[in-house]
């Protein structure tokens, strides 16, 4: 198994002297440990939580790209664009299938009409979480912010749920799956 030097590709993007590497590093943490956890349970292999861990400490890493204050992040895209160029960051380094986690592992995943409705600027298609892994990542983001007072506070099952509930009836259903397979 080739492991991946996460950190080294966190540093690469993030001095660690920024404000941007001391919010990001937690968020990630916060993620890729309750994904581990939920990993562990369902006895996922040795080579799927290697997998979740680099793939969890990265799945964030376009963000340095995007324009958001809050996150001391200056770069000159819309927020949104982080899973576009996460994925890009991430396949220059070689790691497509950790780049496929960048993508495609917002809430429970962004859809074409999404896209439109939004007037989102990243090409049109759906990036939506397929397998196991990718899913189980997605569904530990869903839990943690990154803006600083909730850094670190972990949402409730019924926070999370009202969140994903504002996008619709079809992102409940994927929710609620998704907690009959990966909730406690
Ligand atoms: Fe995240």
């Amino acid at each position: 198994m080739q492991l991946v030097d996460y950190f080294k590709i966190i540093q690469k993007y993030f001095p660690v002297d920024s404000i941007a590497y001391s919010i990001y590093v937690p968020h990630v943490v916060l993620v890729t440990a309750k994904a581990l956890e939920i990993a562990r349970r369902l006895g996922l292999s040795e080579e799927q939580m290697r997998f979740i861990e680099e793939a969890g400490m990265l799945h964030d890493v376009g963000i340095c790209r995007v324009n958001n204050p809050k996150l001391s992040c200056f770069g000159e895209l819309p927020y949104i664009c982080h899973i576009v160029e996460g994925k890009k960051i991430l396949e220059a380094e070689g790691l497509l299938k950790h780049a496929r986690v960048a993508e495609s592992h917002t809430g429970v995943g962004i859809f074409k009409s999404d896209i439109l409705v939004n007037k989102f600027l990243i090409p049109l298609k759906d990036y939506i979480p397929e397998t196991l892994e990718e899913k189980i990542i997605s569904w530990a983001d869903i839990f943690f912010k990154k803006t600083p007072p909730k850094l670190w506070r972990e949402q409730t099952m019924e926070e999370a749920r009202e969140e994903i509930g504002q996008y619709g009836e079809d992102r409940l259903r994927i929710f609620d799956e998704w907690r009959d397979l990966f909730g406690e």
